[in-house]
């Protein structure tokens, strides 16, 4: 069996590449390099090149023996979807379409994809369930929503079979601090912190301390980037195993405000995380967390590590790569 990787030289994708070879599972990378990094495939079998290129595609399932795919491949700036939305139209939505006609041609039969807990936009309760209302905000949401969508379509009218995976907020490096988030390109929260803590940024702006939550700040679900690889190899064995498609969140099941993940990061660092309050971004959720029954029940997976762990991955991490991977 050989595992395709869209987007493996990305953030998540590259720890998951990994964690699937280590698994026992062949692999190949396609991945533009365009927000990427070469340093973070490794030995891996490893192409330059787009997803969207509907002839390479099939040329590679057919020489590697491709017969599953995790697709990782896409942009995910939100703000920057906003403002520019054809990018992420083009990019996003047909880039996949046109992988998976060309995985349709090569017979494959078993999808990954990386979706988002940005599909809920703001959440009316929580834990968010999987059968709770979509309502996309931004652009980027509405892509992935489009391509689960794409995939529900291949899956009733072709034997392509999929898991959509509902990320909640991927934080944290990989165990060994050798792969993990570049804070140059990153709109996420851990990464602002470590900066601040690590001195790279004057000062870490909190945005809003009069949410109704126990703290006031804004509460979402932080899943580490080793749980989340974990949850793809336990997605690729589900669909291995004949099981019909699935659509489900990964989270923790637990929300942290941000002032816990500041708190932590000051006990771990044994620093302290310069900060201000200001004002609330509008449309910001006051907490967001996964119900994460679904997962749990259908795969064999639960979430391993805990906020500690996250943080001291981040800390190791930032630490030692202050230029991601071309540290
Ligand atoms: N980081 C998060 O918290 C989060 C949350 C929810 C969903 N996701 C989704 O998970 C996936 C991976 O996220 P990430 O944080 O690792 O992002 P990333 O930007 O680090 O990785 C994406 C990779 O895809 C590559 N790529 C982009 N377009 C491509 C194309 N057309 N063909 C080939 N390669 C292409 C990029 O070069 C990059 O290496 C994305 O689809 C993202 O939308 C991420």
């Amino acid at each position: 069996m050989t595992v395709l990787i869209t987007g493996g030289a990305g953030y998540i994708g590259s720890l998951t590449a990994r964690l699937i070879r280590a698994s026992g599972r062949a692999t190949v990378i396609l991945d533009t390099l365009e927000n990427g990094h070469r340093k973070a495939v490794g030995d891996a079998p490893f192409v330059q090149g787009d997803v969207a290129d509907s002839s390479l595609v099939e040329r590679i399932c057919s020489e590697h023996g491709v017969d599953e795919v995790v697709h990782f491949a896409a942009y995910k700036a939100v703000g920057e979807s906003m403002s520019n939305p054809e990018k992420y139209f083009n990019n996003n939505v047909i880039g996949s379409q046109k992988l998976f006609g060309a995985l349709n041609n090569a017979g494959v039969e078993r999808v990954v994809f990386s979706s988002t807990a940005a599909v809920y936009g703001t959440p009316s309760t929580v834990p968010v369930r999987e059968t709770d209302p979509l309502h996309c905000e931004s652009v980027y949401a509405e892509t992935k929503l489009m391509i689960e969508n794409t995939l529900r379509w291949y899956a009733q009218t072709t034997p392509m079979r999929h898991a959509c995976l509902r990320y909640f907020n991927a934080a944290g490096a990989s165990d060994d601090a050798t792969l993990g988030e570049d804070w140059r390109f990153s709109q996420n929260l851990i990464p602002h912190v470590m900066k601040a803590v690590l001195g790279h940024s004057p000062v870490l702006q909190v945005f809003g301390n009069d949410f109704p939550t126990p703290d006031g700040t804004g509460v979402r679900d932080y899943i580490h980037v080793e749980d989340l690889a974990r949850a793809h190899v336990a997605a690729l064995d589900y669909l291995s195993a004949g099981n019909e498609s699935i659509t489900c969140n990964v989270g923790t099941g637990h929300g942290t405000s941000v002032l816990e993940i500041i708190a932590a990061t000051e006990r771990i660092s044994g620093k302290k995380v310069p900060h201000e309050i200001v004002a609330r971004r509008p449309g910001d959720p006051s907490q967001c967390y996964a119900d994460a029954g679904l997962i749990t029940e259908k795969f064999d997976w639960s979430p391993q590590r805990n906020l500690d762990d996250i943080i001291s991955s981040a800390y190791a991490w930032h630490s030692s790569h202050p230029q991601g991977h071309d540290s």
